[in-house]
């Protein structure tokens, strides 16, 4: 029980300039502290980029396509959000402490917030970008119907509030150049949300090799299917459905919301999508990240 009155929402602060929920703030030691272990997987995100969809599949492919097993609890349970913590429940952190190895863990945080002893050990880590127009959008929807995070206020605010990167887990540009820029020093399979709709089989048998794992077609063809936006919709342990209706309100907007490229079209007008390119060029001039404005 968050104990939260009807749209009322938690806070949130900064650390080192990037905006987080207040909760999470409290602890910052501890999750800074957080002792990673050779063999852990880390999911690593910017928010809306397709965090769930990867989840999905690296659990899949780790219980060699047999979705049942995959069906053995929610996604929240199955992986632990290290820097996630809600008042009166386990923090991210005690829930991977908890955690058999080899453990599943997910994160959004920028690189430079990373707790450090992830690249210490080595951990491989799967990043996945999605463009920031899609993100944008995606995002103004959940913190919509998501009491944790901050009231999105109207289109417009958002919308300029996500170009000053004064959003939750801070500015998307830094956050996909940065690690962008790590992947070329550490473990890290950088992915694309685009790519993964486009070719899944392509990006799935990526992952795979990735993680280490060598299935058979009839396998890969089961975690294509599990794993497509139809089908994880319906899944009540991939859909968020299972949280409180205090925290997320699939009523205001569904979790699985439309699970496509270019939906910015129907939202951005053509005054904020010249604004918005502008601002783009300018701060993805200094990075050879393969994003096209148009996406
Ligand atoms: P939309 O709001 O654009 O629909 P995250 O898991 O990082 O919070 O990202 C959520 C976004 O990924 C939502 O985007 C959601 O619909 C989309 N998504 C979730 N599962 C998906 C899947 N299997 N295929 C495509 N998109 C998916």
């Amino acid at each position: 029980n968050l104990n939260l009155k009807k749209n009322e929402r938690i806070g949130v602060d900064y650390i080192k300039g990037i905006l987080q929920p207040t909760p999470t703030c409290d602890i910052w030691d501890e999750i800074w502290n957080f002792q990673a272990k050779p063999d852990d997987l880390l999911i690593s995100t910017y928010p809306k980029a397709g965090t769930t969809w990867i989840q999905e599949i690296v659990d899949m492919i780790q219980n060699d396509g047999n979705i049942e097993k995959c069906k053995r609890a929610p996604t929240h349970l199955r992986f632990a959000f290290i820097e996630l913590k809600i008042p009166s429940l386990p923090s991210g952190v005690d829930k991977a402490n908890a955690m058999p190895s080899p453990r599943k863990l997910k994160t959004h945080l920028p690189i430079q917030l990373l707790p450090p002893s992830f690249l210490e050990k080595g951990c491989k880590i799967i990043y996945v970008a999605r463009n920031a127009k899609d993100i944008l959008v995606s995002y103004y929807h959940f913190q919509k119907m998501n009491a944790v995070l901050p009231d999105p206020g109207t289109w417009e605010e958002y919308f300029e509030d996500f170009l000053d990167g004064k959003v939750c887990w801070g500015s998307w540009y830094d956050h996909v150049k940065g690690w962008w820029e790590a992947k070329d020093k550490y473990p890290i399979l950088y992915l694309f949300y685009e790519d993964m709709k486009e070719n899944p089989k392509h990006e799935i048998q990526k992952i795979m090799e990735f993680m280490g794992k060598n299935l058979d077609e009839d396998a890969l063809d089961k975690i294509i299917y599990h794993t497509s936006f139809d089908i994880m919709k319906k899944n009540p342990m991939a859909n968020y459905t299972t949280i409180p209706g205090e925290i997320m309100d699939h009523s205001v907007s569904p979790f699985m919301r439309k699970g496509t490229v270019g939906d910015w079209k129907n939202y951005f007008t053509v005054a904020q999508n010249e604004r918005f390119n502008e601002i783009y060029k300018e701060k993805m001039a200094d990075t050879t990240l393969p994003f096209s404005i148009d996406d």
